[in-house]
């Protein structure tokens, strides 16, 4: 019997849980595989804390959030390192494994692959950050969340006449601010790839309120205002080496208030971002992702099987 191990590594997104059954669907019905999911990343590979997968196990998840397999930030090369992943691998019988996860994750995954482990990548993050894609799941479900919760500040910010700021995540890609800043008409949207100077946000500011508006705006959580530093409030390092983000917005409630003269309020999104239940797109997108294994498994050759990273297309 043919049998794949799948984790889901990293942070969480909406639209896990349909790679998982793509690819548990396509294997089992199609191709004859067996699955084995690792709980909580590579933490399961590396501690061999797996269950079976088989296909009633994956009935009606693609609209669930989150994922049924669990995370961590866990990282392979650090903790136990190359050898564990392939005794695992070993131990459980497996030709390889399907990692799904973004930057940090599939960074491990390519060296693990480099290495001469079998692992098929599959880019997830609401950050929209991964190269050769053009879109991530998530990062649609999480535009979505963002933009709805944006609209709600701007009816409590125009009753107060007051600025409000949302800071949005997107960890060093200014994507989700983009997107949900101009989903909500917001009057400046801060990136963190196109720095500008506090007057100039405090001019975007002043003249929203000079022309009747409650001024908007949505803030990347990477953004540093133009000579600055970023991050502005760092939280220290993940096991990945990446700083924690986050903070920018309550730096510029101050010092916009303080340059304008507006009575402002930030809220940070968050986790809401990451949490709740995928978008049609996003569903779409990772059933693709979960069944694509399959094809360019048939067109690995020789040697461990190349990272994948599914070139998606427009809807
Ligand atoms: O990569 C996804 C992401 O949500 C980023 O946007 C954010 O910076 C980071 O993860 C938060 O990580 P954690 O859930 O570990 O706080």
């Amino acid at each position: 019997m043919k049998k794949l191990g799948v984790l889901t590594s990293g942070g969480d997104c909406p639209g896990v849980n349909a790679v998982i059954r793509g690819a548990v669907l396509g294997g089992e019905v199609a191709h004859g595989y067996e699955f084995l999911g690792f709980r909580d990343g590579w933490r399961g590979v590396l501690e061999q804390d797996a269950v079976p997968l088989p296909r009633r196990s994956v009935r009606g998840i693609s609209r669930l959030g989150g994922t049924i397999l669990g995370t961590s930030r866990t990282n392979p090369l650090k903790n136990g390192g190359i050898d564990a992943v392939r005794e695992s691998l070993q131990r459980n019988g497996l030709d390889g494994l399907i990692a799904i996860g973004g930057e940090g994750t599939l960074a491990a995954a390519k060296e693990l692959c480099d290495q001469g482990v079998n692992v098929i990548g599959v880019p997830k993050t609401i950050d929209n950050d991964l190269g050769a894609t053009d879109y991530t799941f998530g990062f649609d479900s999480a535009v979505q969340t963002a933009t709805e919760a944006i609209d709600r500040l701007r009816t409590t910010g125009e009753s107060h006449h007051r600025c409000m700021i949302a800071e949005v995540m997107g960890r060093g890609a200014g994507w989700i601010a983009l997107h949900s800043g101009m989903a909500t008409g917001a009057h400046a949207i801060l990136i963190p790839e196109h720095p500008v100077s506090l007057d100039q946000v405090s001019a975007w500011v002043t003249s929203a309120r000079d022309r009747g508006r409650a001024p908007l705006v949505v803030v990347a959580e990477a953004f540093a205002l133009l000579g600055e530093e970023s991050p502005y409030a760092p939280r220290g390092l993940d096991t990945f080496g990446r700083p924690r983000l986050g903070g920018i917005g309550r730096l510029l409630e101050q010092q916009l208030q303080q340059v304008t003269g507006i009575e402002t309020r930030a809220t940070v999104l968050g986790h809401i971002q990451r949490g709740g239940e995928p978008t049609a797109y996003d569903r779409v997108l990772a059933t693709r992702l979960g069944m694509a294994q399959w094809r360019r498994r048939r067109t690995a050759t020789g040697g461990a099987w190349c990272l994948c990273v599914e070139r998606t297309l427009s809807p």
